[in-house]
Order: structure tokens, then C-alpha cells, then sequence
């Protein structure tokens, strides 16, 4: 029987969310294709994601989002393109816009988001201007009236939960910027794939924002080391960072420290991941209640080995 589902391009899907991404798509049970610069790479790492993507039934595409070419042809034979290219190549996807538009047949673009609402951020350099670029592909898709979805998952779980934002797991102090008292939001990787395509065919997310905020992943930094603390048995002292202090590390740190930090200046200090009232239709946790998605406590758990 012909699959109802849209035949979903993933470009970027051997990147660090992208894998998430295409493994969510073939699970969801998608015609799922993953447009690759390497179909036989030598790095085995890469070669064996490559076979588990096969396995699961996966196509791959040999491209590169720098030959026309071969974006083109890819982008053809589908109706959804998710890019989950990396910040290197978030300017880059003016090249998938160009190819989209020739192709004329696409349903919908998500482009390489997966984090702050681009929009709505109150940034300091060097995260303003890669949010600044974000920004500007979202307006190039509109200029061109290309269907869309963007994805604000707020933060991968996987980079800040183990640490607790920090540069090594805390023994027995936490750094907190600011007070402690901002809600920022922390997604499981396998959720945020999950949602991203439960929304690739759904009308009510077109030309929308699609916003992560589960309420049990949407926590300050107070709650979050207190729910660590508990899962662990641990006790630590808490550290407050000044504003101030923070806008000065900023300054001082090399890259991409200081590209992170900037990040947490938004999201701790200007409170960006929840800051603004979103419609509750436009939230994933809202729009598809039957996921279970995994908690923070639960990813502490994961994370700790308790
Ligand atoms: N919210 C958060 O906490 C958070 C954290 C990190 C990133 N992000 C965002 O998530 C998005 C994805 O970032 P990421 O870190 O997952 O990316 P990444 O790991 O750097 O992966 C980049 C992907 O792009 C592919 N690629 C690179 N150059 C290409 C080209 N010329 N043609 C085709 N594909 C190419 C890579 O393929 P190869 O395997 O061939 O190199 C790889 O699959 C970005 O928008 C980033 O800002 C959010």
C-alpha cells in the first residue's frame, strides 16, 4: 500500500542532531532519505551510522550542498527538506532555498534551527550575529513563499544536562548566571527528533513556529541542580555569576567558549527560551501529547548512571 507520508530529505543527517532527526523519521515510519557528502566513508564511526540508517531502511544520497547539482535531484524526489547542517553552513542554505524553489514541488522546509527562537533572542555578540543569521534565512525562505516550519527546541539536553552547563560534571560547586531564577528549557535529542517530524505534515504547524516547551523539561537553574542533587545525593555550592561577570567572561573567553556562554547569557540571563507568551497550539508537548518525552529528571538519571 502507497505510504500517505510525505517523502521526508534530511540534509545534515550525520550531523550531531541530524542523526536524531533521521532516525526519528524512519522510526515514524517516513519514506526517509539522507542526503550524504560520503556514502563509504573511512571514518568508522560515520560508516557504521551509515549502516544503521541503511538498516532501518534509510536512503541514502550522495550530495553536497555546494553542487547544485546533486542538492537539486535530491530535493526533487521528496515533498519535506529538513536541513540539520551545522553553524558552518547556516549562511550556506540559501543554496537548499535556491534549489527548492527550482524544484517548485516542496511541501514544506524546516532550515537548521534547533534552538532559541531567532526572533525573539536578546543577544550579545557572538551569539547575536549567528541568531542574526538564522534570522535571515527565515526571511529569504519567506521572500521566496516556501512553506515552512521552524524548530525552536531550546537546548539539547545532551550538552547541558550532564555538565550542568558546565565544562566537566560539578563535584562540588555550580556556576549560576544569574540568579538562578529563569526557566530555560532542556529536550531529550530522541524527543527533539520525534516532534520535529510528527510536524513535517501537520497543517497546523505550517508556516509556524514550532516551540519545545515540556513542562517538566522547562526549569531554572535553582530547580535543575536541585533535581540533580537529589537524583545524585550529592549537595553543592551554588556560585552566582553577575551579569556583569558573565558579559565580561564573554569578552575574555576564545572561541566557541565564548559563542556558549553567549548563548547562556540569553537564555539565563535575558531569560529567552521563555520570555514571551506562546499559543499553547504551538507548543509540541501540546500538539502531540501521545509522545512521552523524557524528563530532565529521568535524563539526570540517564546521564549519572542513577
Ligand atoms: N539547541 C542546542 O543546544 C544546540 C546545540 C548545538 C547545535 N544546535 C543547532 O543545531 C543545528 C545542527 O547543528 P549540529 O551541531 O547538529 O551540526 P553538526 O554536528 O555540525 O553537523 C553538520 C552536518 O552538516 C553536514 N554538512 C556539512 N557540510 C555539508 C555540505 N557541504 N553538504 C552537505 N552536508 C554538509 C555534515 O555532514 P558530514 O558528516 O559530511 O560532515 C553534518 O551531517 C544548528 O542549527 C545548530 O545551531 C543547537
Amino acid at each position: 500500500m502507497a505510504s500517505n507520508k510525505s517523502k521526508i530529505l534530511i540534509i545534515g543527517g550525520t550531523g550531531y542532531i541530524g542523526k536524531f532527526v533521521v532516525s526519528a523519521s524512519a522510526r515514524l515510519g517516513y519514506p526517509t532519505f539522507a542526503l550524504v557528502r560520503d556514502t563509504a566513508p573511512a571514518d568508522p564511526a560515520k560508516a557504521k551510522l551509515l549502516d544503521s540508517f541503511k538498516d532501518s531502511g534509510v536512503t541514502l544520497v550522495k550530495g553536497d550542498l555546494y553542487d547544485h547539482e546533486s542538492l537539486l535531484k535530491a530535493i526533487k524526489a521528496v515533498d519535506v527538506v529538513i536541513s540539520t547542517v551545522g553553524s558552518l553552513q547556516i549562511a550556506d542554505q540559501t543554496k537548499i532555498i535556491a534549489a527548492i524553489k527550482e524544484a517548485g514541488s516542496i511541501k514544506r522546509f524546516l532550515p537548521s534551527e534547533f534552538g532559541n527562537d531567532v526572533d525573539r533572542v536578546h543577544a550579545v555578540e557572538p551569539a547575536k550575529s549567528i541568531f542574526a543569521l538564522k534570522a535571515s534565512i527565515r526571511r529569504a525562505i519567506e521572500a521566496e513563499g516556501i512553506p515552512y516550519t521552524y524548530v525552536s527546541s531550546n537546548y539539547f539536553a545532551g550538552y547541558f544536562i550532564p555538565t550542568l552547563g558546565q565544562p566537566a560534571p560539578p563535584t562540588d560547586k555550580v556556576f549560576i548566571l544569574g540568579d538562578g531564577n529563569t526557566k530555560a528549557v532542556f529536550v531529550d535529542e530522541n524527543d527533539i527528533g520525534t516532534y520535529t517530524i510528527k510536524a513535517v505534515d501537520d497543517p497546523r504547524t505550517l508556516n509556524k513556529v514550532l516551540y519545545f516547551r515540556p513542562p517538566a523539561n522547562t526549569v531554572t537553574k535553582n530547580e535543575l541542580v536541585s533535581i540533580y542533587e537529589k537524583v545524585t545525593g550529592k549537595k553543592f555550592e551554588r556560585i552566582y555569576v553577575t551579569e556583569e561577570e558573565v558579559l565580561k567572561q564573554i569578552q575574555e573567553a576564545p572561541i566557541p567558549l565564548n559563542i556558549i556562554l553567549s548563548i547562556n547569557y540569553s537564555v539565563y540571563i535575558k531569560g529567552d527560551h521563555t520570555n514571551f507568551e506562546i499559543e499553547p497550539s504551538f507548543e509540541a508537548t501540546e500538539l502531540y501529547p501521545d509522545v512521552k518525552y523524557t524528563t530532565v529528571e529521568e535524563l539526570i538519571r540517564r546521564y549519572t548512571g542513577n
